[in-house]
C-alpha cells in the first residue's frame, strides 16, 4: 500500500494509561491528570505515539470509573477540566496523540439519566435504559447473567420492574434502540473531539445493541456452585445480549463524526470465543471502527500450534485492522501469565517483538515496558468489585492494576502521600529510574523496539508473507525488507531466511548488529527483527537517502 493511504495511527504504538495507577500529582494516593501530564515526557522518550487514558469522568467509582455519572466532566479525584486540557495540550506538544475511553454500554446508576429513569417511569429518560416486567410467575425477565456475577437484572421495588445491567447493578445498560440516547452520544463525542482528543477507545463495543425481544440465551454448559463469574458467563451462548448486528449502525454514525476530526475509533471487542471473523465485522476501511482490540494473544497458551492458530486465523480475518496487546488492566500481566520470573519476562518481550511487527496497531499496558508482573494483593487490600463481591482474589483484577513504579522508595515514586489506593511497593530494579540508568534493561529494549517499529515503513502498511508454517515452532514472516521471527518452542530452532544479506536489527535475547545470511538459530524463547541489507551487485541497491 502506498504511504499516501496510511492514517496517522498506522505508524504508531499505543500505550494504555490506567489513570488511577499511573502517577499521583496531589498526594491522595490515586493517579490523576497533573501526575500524568508530568510523566508525558517519559512516554515521548519511550517512543509511544498514542496514549489511551482510562475513564476519568465523574463517577461513584463502583467499577473505578467504568461507571460514568457525567460523560462530559472530570472527576475531582483526577483533577479538573483545565487539568485535562493541559494534559492534551502538553501531549500534543510532545507529538503524542490521546485517546480517551468512551463507556457507552452502561452509565452509572448515579447518572442523572438513570436517576430520572428510576424515579419516574413516565420520564422520557425511562427509555434510555432497559426496563422490563418480571417474568410470568415472577423473577428476572430472562436468564441473562452479569459479567461480574449473578443475574443481569435488578428489581426496582418502586416501579415493580427490573432493569438490565451486564456488569454491576450500579452500571445499568443504556438502551441503544432509543434515538434520543443515540443523539446524546453524538454530543458527547463532539464535546471531547472539540477539546482536541484524537479518538476513543470504546468500552464493550460489542455489547451496545441488545435483542429487544430479550429471549433467554441458550445455555451451553451447566453452571456449578463455586464457579467464577467468568466461568458462569461462559456457560451461556450470548446470542441475544452481545455482538448483535445492529452495533454496526452506531459505528457507522460515529465514523462519520470521527472522520470530520481525523480521529481514531478503537473498539474493545472482547468476544469470549475470540472469533476473529466476528471481531473483524466491527472494523472497516470505510464505515466501521478503524481498529478493534483482539484479545486472543492475552489468552493463547505459549505453545506454537496454539499461537499459529491465533495469529493465522486473526490475520486471515482482518489483515490490518486489529489491535494487539499482551496485558491490560483487566487481565493478568503477560510475564505472570507466561510463566513468571525471567521466563515470563523473556517470553513477553519476544512476544512483543512479534506483535509490534504484525500488521495492525500494537499497544503496551503501563509497566509492560518494565517487564512487570502482577502483584499478589492480599484479600483485605483488594479493591476490584469482582474480587470483593465474590470473595475470591482469583476473580479480581487488582494484581495488574497496582501503581506504576517510578523510582526506588516506599511507594515507588507513585505518590508523595501516605498511602496509595493499591499497594505500590516494588523492587528497585522494577522502577523506571533504575531501568533508565541501565542500558541493558527491559525498558531500553522496549525503547529500541519502539524506535524500530516507528522507523520501519515496511511495518506500517498492509500485507505479510508467512515464511514458516503451522508445524514449525518458529512463527516467521516477512513484510517488505523486514523479517520477524518468534521461537515459541521450548528448544532452540533454526529459522531459514529468504535469500540475501540480512542484519539483525533487534533480538529479545542478544545484541543486535550481526550480519546474517541463510539461517539463524533462535533461542527459546527469542523474537528477532531482521532487515535486508541492500545488495551492491544486484541492482537492488537503493538511492542514497531512500528508506530501507
Ligand atoms: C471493560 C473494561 O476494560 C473493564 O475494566 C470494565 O470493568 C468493563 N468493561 C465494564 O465497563
Amino acid at each position: 500500500m502506498a504511504d499516501g493511504s496510511l492514517r496517522w495511527w498506522d505508524r504508531e504504538v499505543g500505550y494504555e494509561v490506567y489513570i488511577r495507577s499511573f502517577a499521583d500529582g496531589d498526594g491522595d494516593g490515586v493517579g490523576d491528570f497533573p501526575g500524568l501530564t508530568e510523566k508525558l515526557d517519559y512516554l515521548a522518550w519511550l517512543g509511544v505515539g498514542i496514549v489511551w487514558i482510562t475513564p476519568f469522568y465523574p463517577s461513584p467509582m463502583c467499577d473505578f470509573g467504568y461507571d460514568v455519572a457525567d460523560y462530559t466532566g472530570v472527576d475531582p479525584l483526577f483533577g479538573t477540566l483545565d487539568d485535562f486540557d493541559d494534559c492534551i495540550a502538553q501531549a500534543h506538544q510532545l507529538g503524542l496523540r490521546v485517546l480517551i475511553d468512551l463507556v457507552p454500554n452502561h452509565s452509572s446508576d448515579r447518572h442523572p439519566w438513570f436517576q430520572a429513569s428510576r424515579s419516574d417511569p413516565d420520564s422520557p429518560k425511562r427509555g434510555y435504559y432497559h426496563w422490563r416486567d418480571p417474568a410470568v410467575g415472577g423473577g428476572p425477565p430472562n436468564n441473562w447473567v452479569s459479567h461480574f456475577g449473578g443475574s443481569a437484572w435488578t428489581f426496582d421495588e418502586a416501579s415493580q420492574q427490573y432493569y438490565l445491567h451486564l456488569f454491576l447493578p450500579e452500571q445499568p445498560d443504556l438502551n441503544w434502540s432509543n434515538p434520543n440516547l443515540v443523539r446524546e452520544f453524538d454530543d458527547v463525542l463532539a464535546f471531547w473531539l472539540d477539546r482536541e482528543v484524537d479518538g476513543f477507545r470504546i468500552d464493550v463495543a460489542h455489547g451496545l445493541v441488545k435483542n429487544m425481544l430479550m429471549p433467554d440465551n441458550p445455555q451451553r454448559f451447566a453452571t456449578a456452585p463455586g464457579m467464577s463469574p467468568r466461568q458462569v458467563f461462559g456457560c451461556y451462548e450470548h446470542r441475544y445480549d452481545l455482538d448483535q448486528s445492529g452495533n454496526a449502525s452506531i459505528y457507522r454514525r460515529w465514523r462519520a463524526i470521527a472522520e470530520r476530526y481525523d480521529a481514531l475509533l478503537l473498539g474493545e471487542v472482547y468476544l469470549r470465543e475470540n472469533n476473529p471473523d466476528r471481531v473483524s465485522r466491527y472494523v472497516s476501511a470505510q464505515d466501521g471502527l478503524h481498529r478493534a482490540f483482539y484479545f486472543a494473544p492475552m489468552h493463547t497458551p505459549w505453545e506454537p500450534s496454539a499461537m499459529w492458530s491465533t495469529f493465522r486465523d486473526a490475520l486471515d480475518a482482518a489483515p490490518r485492522d486489529l489491535s494487539w496487546a499482551i496485558s491490560s488492566h483487566d487481565d493478568p500481566r503477560a510475564p505472570s501469565r507466561l510463566g513468571g520470573g525471567e521466563m515470563g519476562q523473556s517470553r513477553s518481550l519476544a512476544y512483543s517483538v512479534m506483535l509490534f511487527a504484525l500488521p495492525g496497531l500494537p499497544f503496551l499496558y503501563q509497566g509492560d515496558e518494565l517487564g512487570l508482573e502482577d502483584v499478589d494483593v492480599p484479600l483485605d487490600q483488594r479493591r476490584d468489585p469482582v474480587a470483593i463481591r465474590n470473595q475470591n482474589p482469583a476473580d479480581g483484577r487488582d494484581g495488574c492494576r497496582t501503581p506504576m513504579p517510578w523510582s526506588p522508595g516506599p511507594a515507588a515514586g507513585f505518590t508523595d502521600g501516605a498511602e496509595s489506593w493499591l499497594p505500590a511497593a516494588r523492587e528497585d530494579g522494577e522502577t523506571v529510574s533504575v531501568q533508565r540508568g541501565e542500558q541493558g534493561s527491559i525498558l531500553h529494549k522496549y525503547r529500541k523496539l519502539l524506535a524500530l517499529r516507528r522507523e520501519r515503513h515496511d511495518l506500517h502498511a498492509e500485507g505479510l508473507e508467512w515464511l514458516t508454517g503451522r508445524t514449525s515452532s518458529v512463527i516467521g514472516f516477512r513484510r517488505g525488507d523486514t523479517v520477524c521471527a518468534l521461537n515459541a518452542g521450548d528448544v532452540p530452532a533454526e529459522f531459514q531466511l529468504p535469500p540475501g544479506q540480512w542484519r539483525l536489527a533487534f533480538s529479545s535475547r542478544r545484541p543486535a548488529g550481526a550480519a546474517i545470511t541463510s539461517a539463524i538459530v533462535l533461542d527459546a524463547p527469542e523474537g528477532v527483527l531482521l532487515i535486508r541489507v541492500p545488495d551492491a551487485d544486484s541492482g537492488l541497491r537503493r538511492p542514497p537517502g531512500a528508506r530501507l
